[in-house]
């Protein structure tokens, strides 16, 4: 038998009724399949303890997990080769505790509370596919690091050196913040995972098959810098915040990596070096957008890819076809020289005189 407990949040506020009907649903259906359990609800959290023959747990919890009365689902426990029921006589017993004042079980309600809390922070340090590992009852842990085609996804900000040097720490986290929103919902909208942020660098990745998707996440961020220059005050930052973009693709090593103490789920491979060393290129090649020839091969005919040339990437033997695509988002207004100037005379117009800083 398998015995399996999560913690969910309401997605919306539910009515007692609406409780009940879950209840009920419940109970004729584990009743008909042999499931025994509890189903707790207190301040917007539930928290459910479902035991039976394996199969039939991984089936109710695949329609639990697809049930939009709640989100923010997380797998505290799931054990197999379980042998006696907690709950034989429960088909599914649900407490109520916010219709209960018993002194007894306000632990109990503060502990599910803090229970959510500390995922919904957990949450967003975590990456998705150990997000989603977890919620599915699956240790991350034990991820068997595999093979898998990927589209790396580098950008990072032109001129952030000038910028830390001339802008005040709260500034600069202020224009980060600013710059990772914008990444990562764009990243995240099209399919896409943000693995790390590097300084003032954004690591992602796309499934092998989704060059368009990685493709049109890039436009939409240049797209979005564009809005957020053009609405920024005259004296703020914000108005030369830009970015260079690289993508690449080929197979790389997904997983577990790091020390025993210390892991990180990412992506290991030469396609990550080359996504990045073609990021870099942004600059000479007067470009806010490029991808190499492997990407290219993956898009529709949707694009009219430009070839920029051959290059040899830092510190690889190979060289790399780059490309990018006409576009008003990908073009530099003039060149990356005056780009870096324009941006350095602003912010010498902003920035505190170092005599005041002193
Ligand atoms: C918090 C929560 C707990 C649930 N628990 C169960 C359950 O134990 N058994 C069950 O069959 N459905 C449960 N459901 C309902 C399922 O998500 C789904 O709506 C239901 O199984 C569909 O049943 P039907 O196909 O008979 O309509 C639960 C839903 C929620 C939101």
């Amino acid at each position: 038998m398998k015995r399996l407990s999560y913690i969910s949040t309401f997605s919306r506020p539910l009515t007692k009724k609406e409780v009940e009907n879950i209840g009920k649903v419940s109970q004729t259906n584990n009743a008909r399949d042999g499931i025994t359990g509890v189903l707790l609800c207190c301040g917007g959290i539930f928290f459910q303890i479902l035991e039976g023959e394996e199969k039939r747990i991984n089936n109710v919890y695949k329609r639990i997990l697809s049930d939009d009365r709640h989100d923010q689902i997380l797998c505290l426990k799931s054990e197999r080769n379980v042998l006696h029921r907690q709950f034989p006589e429960w088909s599914m017993e649900v407490i109520d505790l916010d219709e209960n004042n018993d002194m007894l079980l306000q632990p109990i309600k503060i502990l599910l509370q803090t229970l959510g809390e500390s995922h919904r922070i957990l949450a967003s340090y975590t990456p998705s596919e150990v997000l989603q590992a977890i919620e599915s009852g699956i240790n991350p842990l034990a991820l068997a690091p595999r093979y898998t085609d990927k589209i790396i996804f580098f950008t990072d900000i032109i001129s952030f050196t000038s910028i830390t040097e001339r802008l005040q720490v709260t500034e600069v986290v202020n224009l980060l913040n600013e710059f990772f929103t914008i990444c990562t919902k764009a990243i995240a909208g099209r399919g896409g995972e943000v693995t790390k942020f590097i300084g003032d660098c954004v690591m992602a990745y796309f499934d092998g098959n989704c060059a368009d998707a990685a493709l049109d996440a890039g436009l939409d961020i240049l797209a979005e810098l564009e809005i957020l220059r053009n609405q920024a005050p005259p004296d703020s930052p914000l108005r030369v915040l830009y970015v260079g973009i690289g993508l690449s693709k080929g197979t790389v090593l997904e997983g577990n990596i790091g020390s025993y103490l210390k892991k990180e789920y990412t992506v290991i491979g030469d396609a990550v070096n080359v996504a990045s060393r073609i990021e870099a290129m942004t600059r000479q090649l007067n470009r806010f957008l490029v991808f190499s020839d492997s990407v290219r091969l993956g898009l529709s005919d949707r694009w009219r890819p430009v070839r920029l040339g051959d290059f040899h990437a830092k510190g690889r033997d190979e060289i790399v076809e780059v490309y990018s695509i006409d576009d008003v988002l990908t073009l530099h207004k003039s060149d990356f020289h005056k780009l870096k100037l324009d941006i350095k005379q602003h912010l010498k117009l902003i920035s505190i005189p170092e005599e005041v800083l002193v």
